[in-house]
């Protein structure tokens, strides 16, 4: 009898607690928080754990929450800033109802080099730099422009 009443009790604290600190709002991203993609993009799309949200703009956001231990403080407050820079630029892309799964992925792979860059990627030390390397498998860009793109600016 107690139990589930206490169980109860929690699960609205953890909703109360919790829900300023997800993104609600799908034209919002909160900074330092992925169930964009899964609540937004991929519940908008279903492009599937290959496709863009799922496979990439998730997984990434992820690997650079459980990264940042690796990252010096401005390399924290980087990943930070480019985890929030790359919902931004996806919320046109998830306002369009015309768009193809393929199309989102093309698109939001062009903002990775943009964010990375304007959020002075260039002036991260360069323990940074390798913690990054270890971040990204460039197997999920290789052969795609951003990827040409990245080491261009480089
Ligand atoms: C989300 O935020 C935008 C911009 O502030 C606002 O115009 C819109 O009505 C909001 N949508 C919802 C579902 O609250
Ligand atoms: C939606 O996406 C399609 C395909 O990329 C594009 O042609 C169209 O211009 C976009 N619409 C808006 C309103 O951005």
């Amino acid at each position: 009898m107690i139990v589930p009443f206490i169980s109860i009790i929690i699960g609205i604290f953890l909703t109360i607690y919790t829900v300023d600190s997800i993104t609600l709002n799908c034209t919002m991203p909160v900074p330092n928080t992925c169930n964009f993609y899964t609540d937004c993009l991929e519940k908008k799309f279903h492009c599937g754990n290959k496709g863009y949200p799922l496979g990439i703009g998730l997984k990434y956001c992820e690997k650079f929450s459980e990264n940042a231990h690796l990252f010096s403080s401005s390399g924290k407050e980087w990943l930070s800033k480019t985890k929030l820079c790359l919902q931004d630029s996806l919320v046109p892309i998830y306002e369009n109802d015309s768009i193809t799964c393929s199309e989102i992925k093309d698109e939001a792979l062009s903002s990775h080099a943009n964010c990375y860059v304007s959020n002075g990627i260039c002036l991260l030390p360069s323990s940074d730099w390798v913690a990054l390397f270890e971040t990204i498998d460039f197997r999920d860009f290789f052969g795609t422009l951003p990827f040409v793109k990245f080491f261009e600016v480089l």
